[in-house]
Formats: structure tokens, C-alpha cells, sequence
């Protein structure tokens, strides 16, 4: 009696449960906008791209906004370049794992773009690092405009002999790159195999390992075989013509950036103590059912496999980090780090920049030169 009692009410409360997220959620997809729905007269306009619907790169609009005002902690910079990551490519895309986190019904966020150089155009007043005039680079929340503010912890000061659009392509791509490659506890002289070295992150990823003393295995396609020699890639594995997870060869490091082989593959070709870095699920052009397939076996799958093997399938998160940012700026400034920068494109044409991206086979960066 007691029990048939606790079942009824377990199963009240359920369906309680679910009409009231039911109706939370009908009521939160109507009432998600964004600000382009808010039609107010621009006080101080500046020329930014615009994204108002999910959809494909075609939906960017290079359009008038609201010139930013910096927070008390904020810089506000005069932005002269941007680069595109495949981040961007995901973030407009009409997904629903993107609806669920960037607003159900529209984008909340209209603003594109990530990286950033540019010039100091005015400070917060709790800021103490940066004044006016000083050439920064970093990341920010809507780089691909005139103007944009960040806070200062996720800016450094650009070295002088950069030029802006070298500093631009480096922050997401660099930092992944680098934080990454650290996941992977590399000793001098150990075998790493970088998959996808070609793309942004990639191209990266060989160099860093290379100053690291690891000895580099390259994969990418035909077409960028020369490229990634010229970048300092030891060996190179063309994917076209041979799957490395066949091969007898084994590494003490894999890196992977496109996560296109099954765990098991990838467990035959590392060393008994092997580390894999999951950096990510492909470039900008894996979508829909494959991308989600990809996610989830990064976020989930690895992390149980690693608890029954001596290898590790390690996944990370980029985080900002001012001093690693200030330590690819002077490899950079060093000569021993050198941005692949495939193509450059003007502000009114990022949308172009993003449809190239979105194929998903850019060399290196595609940079986005702001006049
Ligand atoms: N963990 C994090 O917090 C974090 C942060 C930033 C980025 N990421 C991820 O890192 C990944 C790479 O980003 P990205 O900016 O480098 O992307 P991207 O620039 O769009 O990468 C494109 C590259 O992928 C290569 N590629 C495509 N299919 C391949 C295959 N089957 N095998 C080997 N290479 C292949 C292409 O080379 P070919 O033209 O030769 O095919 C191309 O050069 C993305 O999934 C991104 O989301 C993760």
C-alpha cells in the first residue's frame, strides 16, 4: 500500500517535472532574441560583421553597431587584424547543441570573431597594464569589427617587429597548440604524430613540438605535403594515399586535431605509455551527425578508456593565458615560430573568408585585414 502510494507520487512529480521544463523551454525559445531585433538609433557607429540567424556564412552581414565603450577592467581596440578559427565556422552553424548554448531561437551574441592586434584606443580605469597607443593582441568577444573590447588579462603587448597580422593569427590557434602539445608531456627526442598539421592549429602544433626536440610525423593531405616540411615536419604521412593506424610505426604522442579514426586505431599505433591529445574534432568542414559523433568520443569515450589502459586519451579546453601568450610572441619575434597565413581578406569580405574556411581544408590562417 505504502509503496503503490510512493510510485504514484515519484510519478507525479515526474510528469510535473517534465511539463514545467516543457514550458520553461517553450517559453524560453520565444522569448530568446538578440540585439538585432532591437532596433535603436546608433549613437556612435562602427562597421562590425553581424550575424543574426544561424545558417551558413552566407547569413554575415558587414553592418553599422554601436561603437563599444570599455568597462572599468576593459581595453578598447582600435582592431587592425582578425582571424578566423574553425570555432567561428561552428558557432553560427544551425545546430541544435548550438541553440542549446548560444540561445535557442537566435544567437544571443551577434558578434563574430575571436582573435585579435590592433591598437590601444582607450583603457577602464581599473586598468594598469595597457594605456592608449600600446599594440596588443589577443582574444576578444567580436574581433571581426573597427573596434572591440576584452578584458586586459586576455591581452598582451604585441612585439614590435610583428606585424599585425602575423600577432592576429596567432592567439586561439597558438594557445591550443601550445596547451596542448603540454597535455602531452613531450620529452626531446620522443616520436609525435600530428593529425590535421596543416590547418591552423596544426600548423602550429609541428613547430612548437619541433622547438620541444620531439621528432614530428606530419598527416595531411596531398597538396600540403611540401608544406609541412617547409615548417619543419620530419616525416609526412599523406592521407590520401596511406592510414597511419596501419602502419607498424608507433608514437610516444599523437595530436590529434581531427579525431577521424576509432579509439582502438588510434590505441594500436601509440607506445604502452602513449599519451593522445585530443585537440579537437576536425576543421571547420566536419558537420552535422559526424561532428557530434567526433564530440562525443573526445568528451566521453576517452575519458573512460583511459582509466582501463597505461596510455592516456587526454582532452583540454584552451584557457586564455597571458603568459602563454606572451611566450608565442617572442617565439614568434625569436624567428622560431612562423604563422602559415593561407589568405587575407578586408572587414566587408569575412563572410567569403568563413565560406573558405568552412570547406574545411584552409592552410594555416585566414586572416581578416581591418583598414
Ligand atoms: N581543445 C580546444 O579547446 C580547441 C581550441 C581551438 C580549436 N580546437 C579544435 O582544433 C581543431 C583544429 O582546428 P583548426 O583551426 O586547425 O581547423 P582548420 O584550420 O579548419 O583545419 C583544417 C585542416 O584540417 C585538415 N584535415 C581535414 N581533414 C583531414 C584528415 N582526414 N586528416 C588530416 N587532416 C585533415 C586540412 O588539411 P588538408 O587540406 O590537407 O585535408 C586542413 O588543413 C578543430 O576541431 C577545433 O575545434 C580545439
Amino acid at each position: 500500500m505504502k509503496l503503490k502510494l510512493i510510485l504514484k507520487w515519484t510519478g507525479a512529480t515526474i510528469l510535473l517535472a517534465l511539463i514545467l521544463s516543457f514550458f520553461a523551454g517553450f517559453v524560453g525559445y520565444w522569448r530568446s532574441t538578440n540585439e538585432c531585433d532591437r532596433k535603436t538609433a546608433l549613437v556612435n557607429p562602427m562597421k562590425a560583421i553581424v550575424y543574426c540567424e544561424y545558417g551558413s556564412p552566407d547569413v554575415l552581414k558587414f553592418d553599422d553597431v554601436e561603437k563599444p565603450v570599455p568597462s572599468d577592467g576593459q581595453v578598447l581596440i582600435k582592431v587592425r587584424a582578425a582571424s578566423l578559427n574553425a570555432l567561428d565556422a561552428y558557432m553560427i552553424r544551425d545546430a541544435w547543441l548550438n541553440r542549446l548554448i548560444f540561445g535557442l531561437r537566435k544567437p544571443r551574441d551577434t558578434r563574430l570573431g575571436r582573435d585579435v592586434a590592433g591598437v590601444v584606443e582607450a583603457v577602464g580605469r581599473n586598468v594598469t597594464q595597457f594605456k592608449p597607443g600600446d599594440e596588443v593582441f589577443g582574444i576578444c568577444r567580436g574581433s571581426l569589427a573597427e573596434y572591440a573590447v576584452t578584458s586586459e588579462r586576455a591581452l598582451a603587448m604585441k612585439p614590435a617587429n610583428v606585424p599585425f597580422e602575423l600577432a592576429a593569427s596567432l592567439p586561439l590557434a597558438g594557445l591550443t597548440a601550445l596547451q596542448g602539445l603540454r597535455e602531452g608531456k613531450i620529452q626531446p627526442g620522443e616520436k609525435v604524430l600530428i593529425n590535421g598539421a596543416t590547418g591552423g592549429v596544426g600548423t602550429f602544433a609541428v613547430q612548437i613540438a619541433k622547438s620541444l626536440g620531439a621528432e614530428v610525423t606530419a598527416v595531411c593531405s596531398t597538396r600540403n605535403v611540401d608544406l609541412v616540411r617547409s615548417i619543419g615536419a620530419d616525416h609526412v604521412i599523406d592521407y590520401t594515399k596511406e592510414d597511419f593506424t596501419k602502419s607498424d610505426q608507433r608514437y610516444d604522442v599523437i595530436f590529434d586535431n581531427v579525431a577521424n579514426h576509432s579509439f582502438a586505431e588510434r590505441h594500436r599505433v601509440l607506445n604502452p605509455k602513449g599519451i593522445c591529445v585530443l585537440a579537437g574534432m576536425g576543421g571547420a568542414g566536419v558537420k552535422g551527425g559526424e561532428a557530434i559523433r567526433r564530440i562525443v568520443g573526445n568528451l566521453f569515450i576517452a575519458r573512460g578508456l583511459s582509466s582501463f589502459t597505461n596510455q592516456r586519451f587526454a582532452q583540454y579546453m584552451t584557457k586564455m593565458s597571458k603568459q602563454d601568450l606572451i611566450m608565442l610572441g617572442d617565439l614568434i619575434q625569436a624567428g622560431k615560430l612562423r604563422p602559415v597565413i593561407e589568405r587575407t581578406y578586408k572587414l566587408s569580405d569575412a563572410a567569403d573568408a568563413l565560406r573558405y574556411l568552412d570547406q574545411g581544408h584552409a592552410r594555416g590562417k585566414i586572416v581578416i585585414a581591418v583598414e
